[in-house]
């Protein structure tokens, strides 16, 4: 077998060992090679194994020297481009004001929306894309990203548009999501930029292609089920993709229509009940924990546990945004979905790779094997459990996207390979 570089000095190599074979559970096994290598030919995988088992011929060979590798990470959940900040709402809050309230105000999301509006179109991708870097050095290789803050037809696609930009300028991949946020406070009103979604924004981000899916916030505070469902059968009948920000501060009927809809993942769940654990066993859709909100905000958490053992299969995002969770590291947020969702280090790889792969609706991300795209995370340590262990300190020492290295932080700088760069 010929390769364009090998990677050797690997102390353990731990990945996800295949594609959910059949929808439902974290039944997907970590698997761990000590003393592993890898070979790389283009942008995928070719070989892995045992470094004592390669027998092909590598153009090049980078020794590691002893240090974890694990799977590009996946943030199936970012809300990366705004503008403005919420410390105001963070002082309010933590003398008290409750999240929801702060919102039913006038403030939170509606403050996030205005600054957002006001800020041109440079400025929005140039704060998003310092922001992302970050999410890079926790070892991300693909996000996911929705607008949400632009509240008209013209501001959410003038946030899609923002996105799309970003894309084209970072080294990972970046998903796109449509995300209806909040609607406006008079019925009228209400009715009809719930028409202007249906009949302008789906059918622009669709015939665009600036969004692979749409996501709704179904709460008290929010849409309602029913919007949702008219919303979400819209993006369908547009060929796009379907989410769910649900169950978040009460259960309002969005958990089950996401799942009748057979939506790819439900995001937060935090006031997912008991009797509710259950419904995702056998289906396709990705019950996704969010546990920076609840850190930040201080309301339970997700289930993640529970939802496990009832046979959900669940993913991890950072749920990236000035209001409900300024957390800018993937790795921290696996890290809280072992200490606050109860999840095991093992699951939280899965979570945080395969599974958050499949929420997204990309069964190929996410695991370091033949034939995958060679996006992995070297770790400072040896022991890939690293990863999900120390905090305050970055795990991850290199990121690798696409047979490339993207960041070196041996060297503490954020290098943007040039073309072929690593395969000279
Ligand atoms: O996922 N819950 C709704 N939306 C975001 C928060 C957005 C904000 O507070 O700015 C979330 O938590
Ligand atoms: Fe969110």
């Amino acid at each position: 077998m010929n390769a364009d570089l090998l990677i050797t000095g690997i102390a353990q190599l731990a990945t996800a060992t295949d594609a959910r074979p059949k929808f439902g559970a974290q039944m997907s096994e970590v698997s761990v090679i000590e003393n592993a290598a890898m070979a790389i030919a283009g942008d995928r995988f070719v070989w892995t194994g045992l470094a004592a088992d390669w027998q092909g011929m590598a153009s090049r060979t980078i020794d590691l020297g002893g240090h974890a590798v694990v799977p590009g990470l996946v943030d199936p959940h970012t809300h990366a481009v705004w503008a403005g900040d919420r410390l105001h709402d963070f002082d309010a809050r933590t003398s008290g004001v409750s999240y929801e309230h702060i919102l039913a105000s006038g403030g939170g999301i509606w403050s996030t929306i205005r600054a957002t509006m006001a800020a041109s179109d440079t400025e929005l991708v140039s704060l998003a894309e310092h922001r992302i870097w970050a999410l890079i050095r926790s070892g991300a290789t693909l996000v996911e990203v929705k607008s949400g803050y632009g509240f008209t037809v013209a501001g959410e696609l003038r946030m899609l548009e923002a996105i799309h930009v970003l894309a084209s300028r970072l080294p990972i991949r970046i998903v796109p999501t449509l995300l209806v946020h909040i609607p406006p406070g008079d019925a009228r009103e209400r009715e009809t930029y719930l028409d202007q979604v249906r009949s302008e924004l789906i059918p622009e981000a669709a015939r665009c292609r600036l969004a692979q899916a749409v996501d709704i916030f179904v709460e008290k505070e929010a849409w309602s089920a029913g919007d949702a469902e008219s919303v979400l059968s819209c993006a369908r009948d547009h060929n796009l993709r379907i989410k769910m920000h649900a169950e978040q501060f009460h259960s309002v009927g969005g958990l089950e229509l996401a799942l009748r809809l057979k939506a790819l993942s439900v995001d937060h769940l935090e006031a997912c009940q008991p009797h509710q654990y259950g419904l995702f066993r056998n289906g396709p859709t990705i019950a996704t924990i969010l546990p920076g909100v609840s850190l930040h905000l201080g309301i339970p958490k997700a289930p993640g546990r529970e939802l496990i053992d009832s046979g959900a299969a669940v993913a991890v995002g950072t749920d990236l945004n000035p209001g409900s969770s300024p957390l800018f590291s993937i790795s921290t947020a696996l890290g809280l979905a072992v200490r606050l969702n109860g999840l095991t280090a093992r699951e939280a790889l899965v979570a945080g790779t395969l599974n958050a792969g499949h929420a997204l609706g990309l069964a190929d991300a996410g695991r370091i094997a033949p034939g995958a795209q060679a996006d992995f995370a070297v770790l400072e340590s040896r022991d890939w459990r690293d990863l999900v262990y120390s905090m305050g300190t970055n795990p991850v020492r290199e990121v690798w996207c696409k047979g490339s290295r993207i960041v070196s932080l041996d060297q503490n700088t954020d290098t943007k390979a040039p073309e072929g760069h690593e395969h000279e």
